[in-house]
């Protein structure tokens, strides 16, 4: 079995993984990042496309948001929609601050092309299978063209998602898990068609919640909240046009047009946070140590916000010797992440029907809404959270 050795093993290429190994290159850390799909598989995978201005600021203040200024959509607010009226929450206006609508697989496209530039290691079609004496000298074990081959490495980073071999690695009594599972889904849909609207519609409306976002200005992404076993083959295209339009429905007569699907899933909905994120040498990051349901957009931004820190941590460890900071990685993470866990939580809770909720619910949705589109402070709120909370070290990391 061959060994491959370097100084931070990296388990997973999605944002959390490849971001990592961005910014650990700039600062002349060796890594080695392993990933079980191929490259097209992980450059073409549909999720996220919402980044906070701190996401941002980090991927072109490290050399890979060319084509993200380009292409890239920012916008200085969003519309939440209830009661067949819209409301303008303008982050601009209220915080100064924008979001960047940009898919998360072209973010990742950017990374693979920054990392295959300058020739540094990442191996696809190669599963990790184990990691080991993680307290120690750690390593992991993976396949790749149906071989075995070892990684030595001072530290691992288990960046390799919810489903990943990582935090099942960690002996169950040692992790505390805090989770919450929701009674519905998101069904979403990527069509071609100019997006009804220039920025994001959260709707809540009685038959459930939708939203309008976009990829580009020829394609619209929708989602419509649905059963959690909802099966995709009981939403023909025209029934899922109608019960958007429904749901998008405006006194004034929104008018949402239609286009061809060319891809449509359906999400489940999840808070999930394991506690502590980092075990001896072993670091979990991004999906891997949570997940939150995606009304608030924070799940890739928090895969970021991660991996800051733990870039802080390892660049104090080999510039200066100093284990301080990795020694404080669980807790600086967790302060964000449980801040995004809870305005992931609201925002769901305020747009979505709840199985048999009754008239005094429904008016009680209606009331939040009114309330925080109505109150400059609760604008201001949301607004501060959905753009992104400022770090608390400036900088790179
Ligand atoms: P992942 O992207 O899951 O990457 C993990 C990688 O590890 C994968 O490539 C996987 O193949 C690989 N891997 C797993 N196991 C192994 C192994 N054993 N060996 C090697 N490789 C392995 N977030 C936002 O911030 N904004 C949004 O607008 C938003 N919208 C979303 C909409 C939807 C429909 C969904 C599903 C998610 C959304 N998210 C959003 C969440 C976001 O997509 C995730 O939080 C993000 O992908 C987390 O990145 P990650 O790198 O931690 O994990
Ligand atoms: C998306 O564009 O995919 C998107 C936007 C906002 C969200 C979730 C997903 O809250």
């Amino acid at each position: 079995m061959a060994t491959i050795r370097t100084q931070v093993g990296i388990v997973g290429a999605g944002p959390a993984g490849l971001t990592l190994a961005h910014l650990l290159h700039l600062q002349g850390i060796e890594s080695v990042v392993l990933e079980r799909h191929t490259r097209e598989y992980v450059e073409t995978r549909v999720r996220a496309g919402v980044l906070e201005q701190g996401t941002v600021d980090i991927l072109c203040d490290s050399g890979v948001g060319e084509r993200l200024k380009r292409e890239g959509l920012q916008h200085h607010g969003v519309e939440l929609r209830f009661d067949g009226k819209g409301h303008r929450i303008d982050f601009q206006d209220l915080v100064g601050k924008s979001i960047t609508v940009y898919a998360q697989q072209e973010v990742v496209k950017d990374l693979i092309a920054a990392r295959l530039g300058y020739k540094a290691p990442i191996f696809f079609e190669a599963e990790a299978m184990r990691v080991q004496d993680y307290d120690a000298q750690p390593r992991i074990h993976y396949q790749q063209g149906g071989r075995s081959h070892e990684i030595a490495c001072d530290f691992i980073a288990g960046c390799d998602g919810f489903h990943g071999i990582c935090r099942p690695a960690v002996p169950a009594s040692q992790l505390q898990i805090h989770e919450r599972h929701y009674p519905f889904a998101w069904l979403g849909i990527l069509a071609r068609v100019a997006p009804a609207s220039q920025e994001l519609i959260y709707n809540y409306h009685e038959r459930g919640f939708a939203l309008l976002s976009m990829r580009s200005p020829e394609v619209s992404r929708l989602y419509l909240q649905c059963a959690p076993d909802e099966d995709i083959n009981h939403w023909p295209e025209e029934r899922i046009w109608e019960e958007l339009r429904t749901r998008m429905a405006t006194r004034e007569g929104f008018v949402l047009k239609d286009g061809p699907i060319f891809q449509k899933g359906i999400t489940p909905m999840r808070s999930f946070v394991a506690s502590p994120m980092q075990f001896g040498k072993l670091f979990l990051l991004g999906d891997a140590a949570h997940i939150v349901p995606p009304t608030g957009a924070k799940g890739m931004n928090l895969a970021v916000a991660d991996v800051r820190v733990l870039t802080r941590g390892l660049v104090e460890f080999y510039k200066h010797g100093n284990r301080e900071a990795l020694q404080q990685f669980t807790e600086r993470c967790l302060r964000r992440v449980w801040k995004g866990q809870r305005f992931s939580w609201w925002m769901t809770s305020m747009l979505h029907r709840f199985p048999n909720e009754d008239s005094f619910s429904h008016n009680i949705h209606l009331a939040e809404l009114d309330y925080v589109t109505g109150s400059r402070a609760a604008s201001t709120t949301l607004a501060e959270n959905y753009v992104g909370l400022p770090f608390d070290t400036p900088g790179l990391f």
